[in-house]
């Protein structure tokens, strides 16, 4: 299972795990320099999916890239989520065939409203990572991730600050979260290990 063994842990007591430090400073930089070189192909995101695909800005303000296994990124950083796919799937069983990434930036204001990423519809998507792609981001700067615990949990919140390099994983299904408004742009590498629709 290789030197996964703590993040898939604390998803199995947790159901969601914060990596602090996932990329180095240097590897954060060489992936923003990709989303610079990319930047004319991002589109507002929606919400819902087919039919029920809408944009509506007061739900949520950023902008994405969809990634797939080709793309010419500076940073390995697809495979290694991909290693973290597999070792997920290797020690819970989860049938996680698949994973899913897009490349996020919310304009200074923009938030994401308190949401489930499971769609309703079509709920194949089993654990949520957030990969945060700031630079000297400060608390004050605002942008956290939300994370709205289970009821054992008294309603209690835990917010995640966007640094650099810090990646975030949790259960689609589990958590609700928001994405708070900061003052300066706010980029991540957002995305989904899935199972097989049935
Ligand atoms: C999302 C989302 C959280 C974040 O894209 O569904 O909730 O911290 N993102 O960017
Ligand atoms: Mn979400």
């Amino acid at each position: 299972m290789s030197g996964y063994n703590t993040v898939v842990q604390a998803l199995v007591d947790e159901g969601k795990f914060v990596w602090p430090g996932f990329l180095n400073p240097q590897q954060v930089a060489a992936l923003r320099a990709d989303m610079d070189a990319l930047q004319a192909d991002f589109r507002p995101a929606g919400i819902g999916r087919e039919q029920g695909y809408q944009r509506d800005i007061s739900i949520r303000g950023d902008e994405v890239l969809w990634l797939d296994n080709d793309a010419p990124l500076a940073v390995p950083v697809l495979d290694q989520l991909e290693e973290l796919r597999q070792a997920f799937n290797a020690s819970l069983y989860l049938g996680l065939v698949e994973f899913e990434a897009h490349f996020a930036v919310y304009p200074a204001g923009g938030f994401y409203q308190r949401h489930l990423d499971q769609h309703r519809n079509a709920d194949t998507r089993v654990v949520t990572f957030v990969l945060y792609l700031n630079e000297d981001w400060q608390d004050s700067d605002g942008g956290q991730l939300r994370i709205y615990l289970d009821s054992q949990d008294h309603g209690r919140t835990q917010d995640v600050t966007p640094h650099g390099g810090t990646l975030v994983l949790f259960l689609s299904d589990r958590f609700e979260h928001e994405v708070l408004p900061a003052t300066r742009e706010r980029r991540s590498l957002t995305g989904w290990f899935r199972r097989r629709p049935v």
